[in-house]
Order: C-alpha cells, then structure tokens, then sequence
C-alpha cells in the first residue's frame, strides 16, 4: 500500500508545483508596466520607445525570439533581464509581444 502511495504522493506534489508557478505568471502588460516603462515609456538611456515604430528602425525585422534573447541577456544601454530580475523568459517574451503589439 506505501510503495503505491508514494509515487502518486511525489505526482501530487509536482503537479502542484507546476500549477502554482502557472498562476504566479505574469502578463506582458503586467511585466511591461513593472518594469520596462521605465525605459521603454519614453526611450530613456536610448530605448526604443513603446508605441513608436520609427525609434524601433531595424529591430521591427528581428524575431521574438532574438528580441527575447536581447532581454534575457542584456544589449548595450539595457541591463540583463530587462530589471525584471523575478521574471521567467516566458513572463520576458510576453512583455517583448506587449511592447510589439503596440508598434
Ligand atoms: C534601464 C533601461 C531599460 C529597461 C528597464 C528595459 N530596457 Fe529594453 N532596452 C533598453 C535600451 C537602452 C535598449 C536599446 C539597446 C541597444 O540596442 O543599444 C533596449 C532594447 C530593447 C529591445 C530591443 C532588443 C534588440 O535586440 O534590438 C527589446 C525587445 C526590449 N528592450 C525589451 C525590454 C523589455 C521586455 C523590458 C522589460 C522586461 C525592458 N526592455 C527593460 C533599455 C531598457
């Protein structure tokens, strides 16, 4: 009776674990708000600016991907992770869509 409880007990608590770090993502806006306007509201330290294609020029061509990279890694003026230091890369890609749906 243990030897099958135990495994459906570890089962339980995985599922657990994955649910509620389900429920604690965030969405882009939420992330965009909290921590890329700052910079990204008004091109501050040379941003490209939410809502304004032009100041985004040649990135408009590169993929979610490579922006999501350029994020989660930092790019010249733009500390890595963008400041969100608690974001998940998929918490980060919801933000790069946020800000790419506006332009
Ligand atoms: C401290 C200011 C600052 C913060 C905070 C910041 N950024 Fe940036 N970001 C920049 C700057 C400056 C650039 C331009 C970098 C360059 O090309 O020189 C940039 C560039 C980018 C780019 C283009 C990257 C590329 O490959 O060309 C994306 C996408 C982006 N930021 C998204 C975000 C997101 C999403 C967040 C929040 C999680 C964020 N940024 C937070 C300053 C910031």
């Amino acid at each position: 009776m243990y030897k099958l409880f135990l495994p459906f007990l570890i089962f339980f608590f995985i599922s657990t674990l994955i649910f509620s770090e389900e429920k604690k993502s965030r969405d882009g806006k939420t992330v965009y708000d909290a921590a890329c306007a700052i910079c990204h509201q008004n091109g501050l330290a040379g941003a490209p600016i939410f809502g304004d294609k032009s100041s985004w020029g040649y990135r408009v061509n590169k993929s979610l991907d490579e922006l999501t990279y350029s994020v989660k890694n930092g790019l010249r003026g733009m500390p890595a992770m963008g400041l969100c230091m608690n974001c998940s890369e998929q918490e980060l890609e919801m933000a790069v869509s946020y800000i790419l749906d506006s332009l």
